[in-house]
């Protein structure tokens, strides 16, 4: 039965394993179409990328020469409203510059975090720049940014799993879960 929390409880699968891994094979088969013969990076926003990105990572084909980088920003802290401020806490390691950079991030809430790593790393002169995300919550949208490879679109509902958390917990779950308040 559902783990509890203090606050949240999971209440039911929004997204099975399934679901989710036939989509992260449409997107990266979508990708190694793009850059069959071509060097790519993907550029994973910590921590909720990582998962997502690994598996993605492993179903684009030899045919695309695939580098992995990770950053890390700090935008919500425990809580469940962006505070719209994104913090660089870990930049990448290799150099942008004339590099395909795939932006790759767990899911697109208001879009401050990729309107601004797009902005900031636009500076840097890739000789490309495209996001690949796997949910976005069109509701909560605050900032146009353009998705380029998108997973799933989903209500505003609170998350958690494959990668997703909620202060820290329920990140390992291979299902994408609701959460409920948990009754006092
Ligand atoms: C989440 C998510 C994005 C950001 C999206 O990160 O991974 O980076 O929020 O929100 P936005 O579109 O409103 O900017 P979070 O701060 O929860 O950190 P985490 O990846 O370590 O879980």
């Amino acid at each position: 039965m559902p783990a509890v929390d203090d606050k949240y409880e999971l209440e039911s699968i929004m997204i099975p394993s399934d679901d989710i891994k036939r989509r992260v094979r449409d997107l990266a088969s979508r990708i190694e179409s793009a850059y069959r013969g071509q060097e790519i990076t993907l550029a994973g926003v910590l921590k909720g990328a990582a998962i997502f990105m690994s598996d993605l990572a492993r179903e684009i084909g030899p045919t695309v020469d695939v580098r992995m980088d990770f950053m890390a920003v700090s935008s919500y802290g425990n809580s469940s409203t962006s505070s719209g401020v994104v913090k660089i806490v870990k930049d990448m390691d290799a150099s942008v510059e004339d590099k395909h950079i795939i932006l790759v991030e767990d899911i697109m809430d208001t879009g401050l975090t990729i309107a601004y790593l797009k902005e900031m790393l636009s500076t840097r002169s890739p000789r490309s720049f495209k996001t690949c995300v796997l949910l976005e919550k069109p509701e909560r949208k605050k900032v146009d940014s353009e998705i380029d490879y998108r997973g799933f679109t989903i209500a505003d509902e609170f998350v958690v799993g494959y990668g997703l958390d909620y202060a820290g917990k329920w990140r390992h779950l291979p299902d994408i879960w609701r959460l409920s308040r948990a009754p006092r």
